[in-house]
């Protein structure tokens, strides 16, 4: 499927690209599409690739739905853009209304739309203080909620996203996140260490009536797919219910079925007070939301949250089929399926291959970690690159994530056929032992 990468077409493009694109936005295979359908990527010299990526889980839906595409055809037919703040149109409070109907909880809700999940966050820590009149937000260390001010000081990874970019957001504060397999404690002693720390933290960094908000993915993302114990997250939420304080769930990466459950934070048994999405919310359109209690999210006065974009037209007709065909196509039960099948395979694995640490999954989110040895646990970065490098040859996009990059993660468009899962999988197992007996 594949014959070489960048062949020559692509070559020219990249030339191109050096010379009037800069570096800072990263590209990760070096070639350019020309053509995606489901879970099938070509590119401009006719090779075909299985996507393992989903251009970073936005894509559960797969490449293109008709349902989508006849939406959006329809839609420009019609009119493209107002801005909601000039004309509003339905499609924006059908899409509230479903959203308000399908995120977790059962009190009245209320959405509003955004274009990236950066101004998601940005806009749910605004409401968060504008509702507490506090100032303080807790994230996650490990954490990744974007790459404007406030969401680039909630993330917790210095290179590449913070690296010479302060001064920082103030007020903003940095909680340990469970990782049971980097410690030697059972998961409850290591859950109960981290909350001992949190109650200290009252004392000794900032008292808890000084924080609006805790903004956690119910499942880490960039950070390298690590998930918590229920317990963990619902003694967090226990936290916020004792001092007021608003627990935000970011579900920008782990939302509309990635995990097996429309949102993952279903997962632990928590009701967020804001919830952030974006990404496969739009089957690649630039839409993101924030939903929240009603009187949270009514605390900003008119003209105080939003913006020219925020809820396009296009986004939200697209978003109304995403939520239809995740349900129409059953992708809640797919999901599961891929999680398991790539479980299966990957731990048959782990024991042919001693650098594969750990093989861990919440529906098809899923992800290899690799480490130099079992008893050090040390982060295997050079082995990820030759596997990444490799795949990409054959035929298949899969990218790495965690603080050292030396996380696979699996990120696949849900509506992947067996075949093109069994393949991709083939390929992916193939490279991993070549490059770990290497
Ligand atoms: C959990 C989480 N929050 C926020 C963001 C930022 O989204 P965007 O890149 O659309 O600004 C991301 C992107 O990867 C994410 O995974």
């Amino acid at each position: 499927m594949v014959t070489e990468v960048p062949g020559p077409k692509a070559r020219a493009l990249l030339e191109k690209k050096f010379e009037h694109v800069p570096r800072g936005p990263f590209n990760t295979v070096q070639t350019f599409v020309t053509k995606a359908e489901g879970a099938l990527v070509t590119d401009v010299d006719g090779n075909t690739f299985i996507d393992f990526a989903g251009a970073i889980g936005t894509l559960n839906v797969g490449h293109r739905p008709k349902g989508v595409t006849d939406a959006l055809h329809q839609q420009i037919d019609q009119y493209l853009h107002t801005c909601f703040h000039v004309m509003m149109y339905e499609p924006y409070i059908q899409l509230a209304e479903k959203l308000n109907e399908i995120t977790p909880g059962e009190h009245k809700k209320k959405t509003f739309f955004l274009s990236s999940g950066a101004e998601a966050v940005e806009n749910a820590v605004k409401i968060a203080r504008k509702y507490t009149g506090r100032k303080g937000i807790i994230s996650f260390e490990r954490g990744f909620h974007g790459r404007t001010f406030m969401s680039m000081s909630l993330t917790s990874k210095v290179k590449p996203y913070k690296y010479e970019f302060g001064p920082f957001a103030p007020e903003t504060y940095k909680w340990p996140y469970p990782y049971y397999f980097h410690t030697k404690l059972k998961p409850r002693e290591l859950d109960d260490s981290l909350l001992k720390q949190f109650h200290t933290f009252f004392l000794s960094e900032v008292p808890p009536e000084e924080i609006a908000a805790i903004i956690m993915e119910p499942v880490q993302g960039e950070g390298g797919f690590v998930i918590p114990s229920p317990y963990f997250v619902q003694q967090v939420k226990e936290i916020c219910e004792k001092y007021n304080i608003l627990f935000i769930a970011d579900e920008i990466q782990t939302g509309f079925g990635r995990t097996g459950k429309m949102f993952a934070i279903e997962h632990f048994g928590v009701v967020p007070d804001i919830i952030t999405m974006s990404k496969s919310l739009g089957a690649g359109l630039p839409i993101s939301a924030v939903t929240a209690k009603a009187d949270i999210i009514d605390a900003p006065n008119p003209g105080e949250i939003g913006g020219t974009y925020g809820g396009s037209p296009l986004g939200c007709v697209a978003a109304l089929e995403v939520i239809d065909f995740i349900q129409e196509k059953n992708l809640l039960n797919r999901s599961v399926e891929i999680g398991n099948a790539f479980k299966k395979r990957f731990e048959a694995l782990q024991e042919q291959c001693e650098q594969i640490g750990e093989v861990r999954q919440l529906g098809a989110m899923c992800a290899i970690e690799f480490i130099k040895d079992p008893i050090t646990k040390e982060p295997n970065k050079e082995l990820v690159a030759d596997i990444l490098e490799k795949v990409q040859q054959k035929g298949l996009i899969v990218m790495s994530a965690g603080l050292f990059g030396n996380i696979i993660r699996l990120l696949t468009p849900l509506v992947i056929t067996d075949e093109q899962l069994k393949e991709g999988f083939e390929v992916l197992a193939e490279a991993i032992l070549e490059c770990c007996r290497n």
